[in-house]
């Protein structure tokens, strides 16, 4: 098999192990047969080997959950981080974080639980972008945690992305829309200004854009993402890539394959910009 039905294969099989909805697996389809699935689940098979680049970590481990901590709590525990005047990016978001946590900006402030600013790592070469939290991440205050965020964490995983260590996520939007609806030209643009800010202090070099709010919103076009995925745009000179959002795939399986080849692109792309070659 080839490196790229290998990947595949990876894939597939992990989303298996964690228990994901079908993917693109068909029963009886050719990858079903490759991830040998049996009735019963056996013992933990490892899964099959994947040729990862060097210059990238090794995927998480099927099954982990990663514990997720609001990036407020991160930084509000002292042990866990360097001391202050080592870090001054870290220092610039906690100062960010503490200007803008009572914003009342647009109408959402009202029916806020939490304002999610984002987590991860704030030094990741990587930043990826969503649009609003959902019920979940107000409720938790992290983005990307509800059945969207599972998707995003194996997505993340298959490509050899740990989404607390190698990346951040955050959203355009800080406080959720009623009902998950989609945010309002208005709400964007009060919002928009934290993100900006944000991006500024951590400076990633590369972007991954989830859906049509988060590619519009920072690469100011209105193109579909079916048209934005094809090429790798920038943001202020920062590449950028943009691909559906988990949402979206949830709700259309058949946006999980392009967005499956997107993440091998990524991939790529941060392989050979070397971008994290420092971490191993
Ligand atoms: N959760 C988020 O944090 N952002 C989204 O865009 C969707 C779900």
């Amino acid at each position: 098999m080839n490196d790229r039905g290998a990947l595949a294969r990876a894939f597939l099989c992990q989303q298996i192990e964690l228990g994901m909805p079908d993917i693109i697996l068909l029963p009886g389809s050719r990858a079903a047969a490759a991830c040998m699935l049996p009735a019963k689940r056996p013992e933990r098979t490892p899964t099959p080997a994947v040729r990862t680049p060097k210059t990238l970590p090794p995927a998480a481990k099927a099954g982990e959950k990663p514990r997720l901590l609001p990036v407020s709590r991160l930084m509000a525990a002292p042990e866990k981080r360097p001391a202050v005047a080592d870090d001054p990016m870290r220092n610039a978001l906690v100062a960010l974080y503490s200007a803008e946590k009572d914003c009342a900006a647009c109408g959402l402030s009202a029916q806020r639980k939490t304002f999610v600013f984002g987590s991860g790592n704030v030094h990741a070469p990587l930043m990826i972008v969503g649009e609003a939290p959902g019920a979940e991440e107000d409720a938790q205050g992290v983005p990307f945690v509800g059945a969207a965020g599972e998707l995003l964490t194996a997505m993340l995983g298959a490509i050899g992305l740990d989404r607390k260590k190698d990346v951040f996520i955050a959203n355009v939007l800080k406080c959720r829309p009623p009902a998950n609806r989609t945010p309002e030209a208005g709400e964007i643009a009060a919002c928009k200004r934290i993100l900006t800010a944000q991006i500024n202090i951590m400076r990633p070099r590369v972007f991954l854009l989830l859906g049509r709010i988060a590619a519009h919103a920072l690469l100011d076009t209105a193109d579909s993402i079916a048209s934005l995925r094809k090429e790798v745009r920038s943001v202020n000179g920062v590449p950028a890539f943009a691909t559906y959002h988990p949402a979206a795939m949830l709700r259309n399986p058949e946006y999980k394959r392009p967005a499956w080849e997107d993440m091998q692109k990524l991939r790529t792309f941060l392989t050979e910009l070397g971008a994290y070659a420092a971490t191993n």
